[in-house]
């Protein structure tokens, strides 16, 4: 059977399984996978890094052009972040930079740059991308939308737990004040808010695993890879 190339957009709150979702299943679909909150947070280490000043529009569109970001994939087939041709995988997920991204990734200029970067990098199609804005403005038609949320506690221990796995012990209290404050930020900022896209599909994660997640997802992408239009 002839299976047409689609768009997944998987969008939603910070830490409910977006990613880790979007990964499992574009593997098993053979689909490219594109992590746009890695490309905000690779702007915000580049713009630390830096010390760009954030409310100076000047030096934020001269920083922007001097960023070239992308993802290769490992040899354990897992897609990793390259700034300027340096492996940020590690650096981006960082508290330092959690601290600061919802900030950076609220700057205009910055989004038309990451927005244009995701459409070329979802032309083709054949892609899962996760975000905050993917079936909202990113790609407005994507023929398959969801919209994951998940209860704040549950979400902070994944979140915690995650972390232990790359040997860093935070705080539970410091995880929990870190998804609040991007969720506030990601959904009152005036550029591109987090919400849900009228023809999204919500996925509520909070009770199940992150395999019924993505078993859910397979199902639905693959009924719409074989409808014709
Ligand atoms: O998915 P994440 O937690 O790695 O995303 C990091 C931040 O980037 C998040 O707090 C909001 C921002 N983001 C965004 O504004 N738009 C996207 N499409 C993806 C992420």
């Amino acid at each position: 059977m002839n299976l047409r190339k689609i768009v997944i957009a998987i969008d939603g709150y910070s830490a409910c399984g977006k990613s880790s979702t979007a990964k499992s299943a574009a593997s098993i679909l053979g689909y490219r996978y594109i992590d746009t909150g890695a490309m905000y947070r690779a702007v915000t280490l580049y713009f630390m890094e830096h010390h760009v000043a954030l409310t100076n529009p000047k030096e934020v569109a001269r920083s922007l052009q001097q960023i070239n970001i992308s993802f290769k994939v490992n040899s354990r087939n897992v897609s990793e972040t390259y700034l300027n041709g340096l492996n940020v995988e590690k650096a981006i997920r960082s508290m330092r930079v959690s601290e600061r991204v919802s900030e950076v990734s609220a700057i205009k200029d910055v989004r038309t740059a990451m927005v244009d970067l995701q459409r070329k990098m979802g032309k083709e199609k054949a892609v899962v991308m996760d975000g905050r804005d993917i079936g909202t403005v990113v790609f407005p038609s994507a023929e398959l939308k969801l919209f994951m949320r998940a209860d704040l506690l549950v979400r902070a221990f994944r979140r915690q737990r995650e972390l232990l796995e790359k040997d860093r012990l935070v705080d539970l209290d410091d995880v929990i004040s870190n998804i609040v404050q991007r969720d506030e930020y990601d959904t009152t900022r005036t550029e591109s808010p987090l919400r849900r896209a009228n023809d999204a599909i919500l996925i509520d994660t909070t009770y199940i695993t992150l395999e019924e997640q993505v078993d859910e997802v397979v199902r639905m992408a693959l009924a719409r890879m074989m409808t014709s239009n």
